[in-house]
């Protein structure tokens, strides 16, 4: 096995390790009014959503977690047929070893053999050659790609890039590259100056990926001969990241520590149009295979519509109208940073 191949198998690991489903984070201190007398019934249809032109049947979608080894090829089968089966996006994890490994191919190729027609998004560093980025896309017959940002992630491994002069090659890629391009990071959250640059010079969307459910600095810190454990709290928790790019006025998605169909809510009511979930869906397929993600999905379609109309919402457009309001050291790290 490769470096890299063996590097995405020790995270797959890892996350499985450190995965706790219970795990507070910045959701539990974002709170939304809810009225007693709300004036709606509960209407399954309207999670409808269009994502880059394609009809999804929820706001919701698998973020970027596997290819690129033996274990993530199974893991990107099984998630293509249940996006498939439901009908939500699926975003792949990583394909910049396409650069070096071509024979890695497969590994991401079985999601979109599952899913003909559904979402299919690609995940690449900003430092993939744009060559190999148009082929990946071309293979899978993307509908859009995601550069991922990770610098506490890199900083975290001995083998990891040192050099963060990133913005160049992201301009070089969308101006070579025409699909809709998502720049997201992994788990640490975005910051409102980073957005800010990326929007001046083109890029239309954002993930922001913020801290509060997978955390990177603990699954490389455990890859690592010596002690990086302080990386663990640097990361900007979901609800902020997610307020500052509502300010910058972007289309943005939020994840990062999705836990469930409230938190959800939560990101829809923060303004994202999707809301990404990744280590929650991937642990529930370990634990109970396809047959078990896809009933769980279900169950949270369910159970979003039913929140929806709980909180006295019809559509999903009017989500962001809801009241919110936060525990104080939430409302304190707000009113410092925003
Ligand atoms: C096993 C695993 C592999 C991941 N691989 C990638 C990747 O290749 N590219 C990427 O952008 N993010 C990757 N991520 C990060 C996720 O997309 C997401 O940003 C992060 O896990 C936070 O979301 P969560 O709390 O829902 O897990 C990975 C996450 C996991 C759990």
């Amino acid at each position: 096995m490769s470096i890299r191949s063996e590097r995405k198998e020790e995270h797959l690991k890892l996350a499985q390790m450190f995965f706790n489903k219970e795990k507070y984070n910045s959701f539990d201190q974002l709170h939304l009014l809810r009225p007693a007398l709300p004036e709606t019934k509960v209407d399954p249809t309207i999670l409808g959503s269009k994502m880059f032109g394609q009809n999804v049947s929820a706001p919701f979608f698998i973020n970027a977690m596997t290819g690129g080894s033996a274990a993530s090829k199974q893991i990107n089968q099984a998630l293509g047929q249940v996006a498939q089966q439901q009908n939500i996006a699926l975003a792949l994890g990583s394909a910049s070893i396409l650069a070096k490994e071509t024979d890695q191919l497969d590994s991401f190729m079985v999601a979109r053999a599952e899913d003909p027609d559904g979402v299919l998004i690609v995940n690449v560093n900003p430092e993939t050659p744009i060559s190999a980025i148009k082929q990946i896309i071309q293979e899978l017959n993307a509908d859009a790609l995601q550069i991922h940002l990770n610098t506490i992630q890199e900083i975290a491994m001995p083998e990891g890039d040192r050099d963060f002069r990133w913005l160049d090659s992201i301009k070089a890629i969308r101006t070579a590259i025409d699909l809709p391009i998502i720049i997201k990071e992994v788990g640490f959250g975005l910051d409102q100056t980073s957005i800010h640059l990326l929007k001046v010079n083109g890029i239309e969307y954002f993930d922001v990926a913020g801290s509060g459910g997978t955390n990177f600095a603990q699954i490389e810190n455990a890859r690592n001969a010596s002690d990086v454990s302080y990386l663990e709290d640097l990361g900007l928790p979901t609800v902020v990241t997610a307020l500052m790019a509502w300010q910058e006025q972007v289309k943005f998605f939020v994840s990062g520590g999705v836990r469930n169909p409230l938190d959800i809510l939560k990101g829809l009511a923060l303004g994202g149009k999707f809301v990404g979930i990744s280590n929650v869906f991937l642990q529930e397929y370990i634990q109970n295979g396809s047959t078990g993600l896809d009933q769980l999905i279900t169950n949270w379609k369910n159970e979003l519509a039913a929140l929806i109309a709980v909180y006295g919402k019809k559509d999903l457009a009017s989500l962001v109208q809801i009241k919110k309001y936060y525990d104080l050291p939430l409302k304190a790290q707000i009113d410092q940073l925003l």
